[in-house]
């Protein structure tokens, strides 16, 4: 296996992310435990904090974390890549109730979540849930503002005195934090380079006007020096948005934005996944007992509007229809993760979803054949893995997606005969990874053809199409897309930010 370079960075690295690499559950004693998660984010970043002896800055998942409570350190038999994190390099956010209601379930997914995926129609704009979300950004800027006064006073008094810490922030949940920042760093004279990574797409200018408060969205992301994107197009509908709402001076072929005298850097960086942890995980994930004559055509997401379920379900139908000769032979297994379950646009497709799986199985199920196997819920890792690894189709088709990691999961679990990854355009893995089969979403008969032709297509174009996606995400892996992006910011000493396939 080839094992992925662990960026040498030169400086402490604070993360801020909405979650803490790992949540806290507390105990019916009253005491704390961490859960960890499993996400290829935290696995990429959390041994690069511990190596810096740097900081994670989020949210813990508790509302009743006393002020002073400290962290539990890990059990001494976890293995999970923030094992090594030490309480000292873990700083919780603390959010009440109330606040955190209108800031995650109000304005990052009842407004940013749908207007982000150019849904507009299922965007709430309320001035309430806006006014908790600047709240909120703000407690997480003083929280990152203390731990960088902390870091650099270390630094000093060993006389690192050059040394400038590295402040990285996640995503759409945090989108103003960096104004605060950015405006104490200048007050009291503090040393830092302000980072940030958006894991979702970038609208639009017709799109992002809608949103009332947009040029203090847009004033907060210009308050960073480099700032990340998953690929050109939403890097570009910044840029642009920059230009038509703040006036900002733009350079879009070397993606750079000045405003108020300063430049700030714009890049793609498309994630990737700890490709060789999936690989292993196939290898060792346990046997399908299932009847080798039954195809299975997959489909995992976290169950959100943008992932085209209901849209998927029903060009799975549409297949049945104009192929009657799949009955019994093939089964669609659709795993759908409860998420955001508060929010009622997710509790309206849990709904949805149930009533139309119910209505194709009632319709098209024999006495020991169903064409749907649905489950609203979690399943383990190494079940993910044996999954992905014996399914003859994975059916990746969001309506919208900043990156999407199933796709590239699927792929990396390939390691028998391979099977078809059919992918959506409107996902940015649909620019890249292009042995894929591409269809629209929306076209349900586009859909149905695409399956068949996956389904009937030979191995040695099977094996020619996957080698090459496999290839792709093997080098472009997590790590790499971590090195790009520290390497960007100027944060790394082996700096090697060539490109692996050219
Ligand atoms: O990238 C989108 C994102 O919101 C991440 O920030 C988050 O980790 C993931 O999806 C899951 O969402 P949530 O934290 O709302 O459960």
């Amino acid at each position: 296996t080839i094992m992925p370079t662990r960026p040498d960075i030169n400086a402490p690295l604070i993360v801020v992310s909405n979650r803490l690499p790992f949540v806290l559950q507390r105990l019916k004693d009253g005491s704390l435990i961490r859960k960890n998660s499993a996400g290829g984010l935290v696995t990429a970043v959390a041994p690069v904090v511990i190596d810096c002896k740097g900081i994670w800055i989020g949210w813990s998942g508790l509302y009743d974390l006393g002020p002073d409570e400290s962290i539990p350190e890990a059990d001494p038999l976890d293995k999970a890549p923030t094992s090594g994190l030490k309480s000292s390099q873990v700083i919780p956010v603390n959010i009440d109730k109330e606040d955190f209601e209108d800031y995650y379930n109000g304005c990052c997914n009842g407004t940013f979540w749908p207007l982000f995926h150019s849904m507009p129609d299922r965007a709430v704009f309320n001035a309430d849930t806006w006014k908790s979300y600047c709240k909120v950004n703000e407690e997480f800027a003083n929280c990152t503002l203390d731990a960088l006064r902390n870091v650099i006073k270390d630094l000093d008094a060993e006389g690192k005195t050059n040394v400038v810490p590295v402040v990285w922030i996640h995503d759409y949940q945090l989108l103003v934090a960096a104004t605060t920042i950015r405006q104490k760093c200048e007050e009291e004279n503090l040393r830092c380079k302000l980072g940030f990574f958006l894991h979702i797409p970038f609208p639009s200018w017709d799109i992002m006007r809608l949103f009332p408060w947009d040029d203090q969205i847009l004033q907060g992301i210009l308050a960073y020096d480099f700032v990340g994107f998953h690929i050109e197009d939403y890097c570009l509908n910044f840029i642009d948005c920059c230009c038509r709402r703040l006036g900002s001076r733009v350079d879009r072929n070397n993606m750079l934005v000045e405003l108020a005298g300063r430049t700030v850097h714009v890049k793609a960086l498309p994630i990737g996944i700890p490709f060789e942890r999936f690989v292993q995980l196939a290898q060792n994930a346990p046997e399908n007992l299932n009847d080798k004559n039954l195809k299975v055509i997959l489909g995992v997401d976290r169950l959100d509007y943008t992932k085209g379920l209901v849209h998927r379900i029903k060009a799975f139908e549409r297949l049945l229809e104009k192929h009657p000769e799949y009955c019994e032979k093939v089964t669609f297994l659709q795993i759908s993760v409860p998420s955001r379950t508060d929010v009622l646009e997710y509790k309206a497709l849990k709904d949805e979803m149930d009533q139309l799986v119910g209505r194709i199985n009632g319709r098209f199920s024999k006495p020991h054949w169903s064409p749907i196997r649905y489950i609203f819920g979690c399943i383990a890792q190494e079940e993910l893995a044996a999954l992905y690894r014996d399914s003859a189709i994975a059916l990746v088709t969001p309506l919208r997606d900043g990156m999407n990691l199933v796709a590239k999961e699927y792929v990396a679990c390939q390691i028998r005969e391979p099977g078809v990854l059919i992918l959506s355009p409107f996902a940015g893995a649909g620019g890249m990874m292009h042995e894929a089969l591409l269809v629209n979403p929306y076209e349900l008969d586009a859909a149905a053809n695409v399956l068949h032709r996956a389904l009937c297509m030979p191995l040695d174009e099977r094996e020619l199409r996957m080698s090459q996606l496999r290839h792709r995400e093997q080098q472009l892996d997590v790590n790499h897309w971590m090195n790009s992006f520290l390497s960007s910011m100027g944060a790394l000493d082996n700096d090697d930010d060539s490109d692996p396939l050219s």
